[in-house]
């Protein structure tokens, strides 16, 4: 069990960190242009960003050539079977920046305003899509699969306290 949170988790840290510079970034300009799509609704709406969607890969990435400085090292235990190069690494951030767009064209398809809460698409939707171009690449096991797909939506869930949390500080009262 222990192998594999640690190299699920190993895999999927590019994804988890482009997936949480976004929020941080405070982003102007939409990644739609403000189009609407056929049916009137926003492409993606005001929540995609053009800067949150490339901080998000170059931090995602830049993670990720982290990981792979550390991999000599980490490799001495035995528990590590998996390592990132830097192909892994891109297509991991760029698959979650991606895989959050089409969770926000979704939405929008179902006429939901930015922001309204989508639980399981506004956790997994990054997941799943950075997970499926990556397999493109590299094996991916099914039980880290699974396992990912359990702990993701408690991290997201979790961190958005903490984030909310940290605003709250912010506040002069
Ligand atoms: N964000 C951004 N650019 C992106 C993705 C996210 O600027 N490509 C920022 C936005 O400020 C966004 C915040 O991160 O409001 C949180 O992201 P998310 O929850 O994915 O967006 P929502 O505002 O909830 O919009 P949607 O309903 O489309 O998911
Ligand atoms: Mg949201």
């Amino acid at each position: 069990m222990l192998d594999i949170i640690i190299n699920s988790l190993w895999l999927i840290i590019p994804a988890y960190c482009a997936n949480m510079l976004p929020v941080l970034m405070k982003g102007k300009f939409p990644i739609d242009f403000k189009k609407k799509f056929i049916d009137g609704h926003r492409l993606l709406g005001d929540g995609k960003t053009i800067e949150g969607f490339f901080s998000g890969i170059i931090f995602g990435t830049l993670m990720g050539l982290l990981q792979i400085y550390l991999q000599p090292f980490m490799g001495q235990f035995y528990i590590f079977q998996f390592q990132h190069n830097l192909l892994t690494v891109i297509l991991l951030a760029t698959g979650a920046m991606m895989g959050d767009l089409i969770g926000s064209f979704v939405k929008r398809r179902f006429g939901l305003e930015r922001g309204a809460p989508t639980p399981i698409l506004d956790q997994l939707d990054f997941l799943v899509f950075s997970l499926a171009v990556v397999s493109v690449i590299i094996p991916i096991e099914l039980s880290w699969v699974i396992f990912l797909l359990i702990i993701t939506p408690i991290l997201h869930y979790s961190s958005n306290i903490f984030v909310f949390t940290l605003k709250l500080k912010d506040r002069p009262w």
